[in-house]
């Protein structure tokens, strides 16, 4: 059987990508393509213990080496009953967030050795890359009004913000300039996605960047 391919979702908090994820989603399960969705942290049940102790508690109530310490871990565990069995399987794996994140906010935002990173990203995902990942690219004042303003899609209430969405706006602007870094580093793997429109023009454009590569896939 054909192996599957892995497409993975990137930007900083507020970006709108998954928003994006969910119209995509809907686009595979019209056209009936063989695909499951996931994300990290949480994407098992492991995952789903894991992300509630990394993003429910207050600032500083994770220390930043358990930090990257327990997103390698949801990633361990994740890569390896998760995705390598869809992606042996033959279907498309939908992944919001992967590895590229752990390089972005604890390498280059909080400061951890890109090296050692590198190596924990390596030992997680069994040297796993994506085939795609798409990088939605938006102002970081911007994205951060749109995080203030999300509303708790099952109370209607607005929402606490997590932990990272209180970091302050610096620890953002590095995050969005390391994606772009990152992402020029490997412009075969990385598509940039002006995020700044509407939700509408923003799956334009992730349409045109997606549907040559699904139509390959069929
Ligand atoms: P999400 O809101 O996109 O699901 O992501 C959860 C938060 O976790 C987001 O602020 C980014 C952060 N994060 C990391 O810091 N490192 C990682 O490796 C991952 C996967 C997410």
């Amino acid at each position: 059987m054909k192996r599957g391919k892995l497409i993975t979702f990137e930007g900083i908090d507020g970006c709108g990508k998954t928003t994006q994820f969910r119209l995509l989603e809907k686009y595979l399960r019209e056209r009936d393509l063989g695909f499951i969705s996931t994300r990290e942290p949480g994407g098992t049940e492991l995952g789903r213990k894991i992300r509630s102790v990394l993003l429910d508690g207050g600032k500083g109530s994770v220390d930043p080496v358990a930090e990257l310490l327990l997103y390698t871990a949801d990633r361990a565990h994740h890569v390896r009953r998760v995705i390598l069995p869809a992606l042996e399987a033959g279907k498309i794996v939908l992944s919001d967030r992967f590895y590229d994140a752990t390089t972005v906010y604890q390498g280059y935002a909080r400061g951890f050795d890109l090296g050692l990173v590198k190596q924990l990203n390596e030992l997680a995902t069994c040297g796993l890359k994506p085939d795609l990942t798409l990088l939605f690219d938006l102002d970081v004042e911007v994205a951060l009004r749109r995080t203030q303003k999300r509303i708790d899609d099952v109370t209607g209430a607005a929402s606490q913000p997590d932990r990272l969405d209180s970091e302050p706006l610096e620890f953002h602007q590095r995050v969005r300039q390391a994606y772009l870094e990152i992402a020029t580093l490997e412009p075969q793997r990385f598509r940039i996605i002006p995020a700044g429109g509407s939700i509408e023009e923003t799956y334009k454009l992730m349409m045109r960047q997606v549907e040559e590569r699904i139509r390959k896939l069929r």
